[in-house]
């Protein structure tokens, strides 16, 4: 029992790299979790192509086939279940979800947005922090709540904002770090480690000093003020 893997579903609408940061690291055994289900809102997401590609089960649910968000959500809900997924990872999944699905995997439910939240939620999070003209932006992995990027924060990740940086450089160095904590958090769920106490998620036993503070690049103790 202890060796089971825990069975993901994985939502994804885009081109679907946190999904294959996901699907690699199932694939070495750094995290112990198996992919039971790719699904996806659009027919044409490269997501779809990296799961068949891996040999994984995949479905496409295309929400104008449903005249409202519970009846979409009820299909993925089903889906889910069916495959057997015990916690579910939004990965680019570009819809909200309801309460049909949020009480089917009451926190049950990850998410990546490429932001340091607070800070901008919602969509083009990293236009809004390149416009916005933050020196440190970065990514969260959080529990789904039913607001829009408000659940409960698992682990974020900072990356500094160059002055060279345009949008693009800086949301690809954001999605190096997405790639880097998803994977993480997920293993921490898998290990029972998470423990959701009202806003605040402890984990237990906690990450290392090394670890807590997931700098990117680590400061050097020379540049130290
Ligand atoms: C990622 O940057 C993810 O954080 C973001 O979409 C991108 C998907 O990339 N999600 C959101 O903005 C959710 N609000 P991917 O398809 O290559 O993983």
């Amino acid at each position: 029992m202890l060796n089971k893997k825990l069975r993901l579903g994985v939502l994804a609408s885009g081109g679907g790299t946190n999904l294959q940061a996901i699907i690699d690291t199932c694939r070495q055994g750094v995290i112990n979790a198996e992919i039971g289900l790719v699904l996806s809102n659009k027919s044409d997401a490269g997501a779809l192509e990296r799961g068949r590609k891996a040999g994984l089960p995949t479905l496409c649910l295309d929400h104008r086939q449903y005249t409202d968000r519970e009846g979409f959500d009820r299909a993925a809900v089903a889906a889910l279940r069916d495959a057997g997924v015990q916690l579910v990872a939004l990965a680019g999944f570009m819809r909200i979800l309801t309460p049909v699905f949020l009480n089917a995997f009451p926190q049950r439910i990850l998410n990546i947005h490429p932001a340091l939240l607070p800070a901008f939620p919602g969509v083009h999070a990293q236009r809004q922090a390149f416009q916005y003209g933050v020196k440190l932006a970065g990514c969260t992995v959080h529990f789904v709540d039913n607001g829009v990027d408000t659940g409960p924060i698992v682990i974020q990740a900072a990356v500094p904002v160059l002055d060279d940086d345009t949008e693009e450089t800086l949301a690809a160095r954001i999605l190096a770090q997405e790639h880097r904590i998803y994977p993480r958090a997920i293993q921490l769920f898998a290990e029972g480690r998470l423990h959701i106490e009202g806003r605040k998620v402890r984990i237990v036993p906690p990450l290392s000093p090394r670890e807590q503070a997931l700098l990117n690049p680590p400061p050097a103790s020379e540049d130290a003020v």
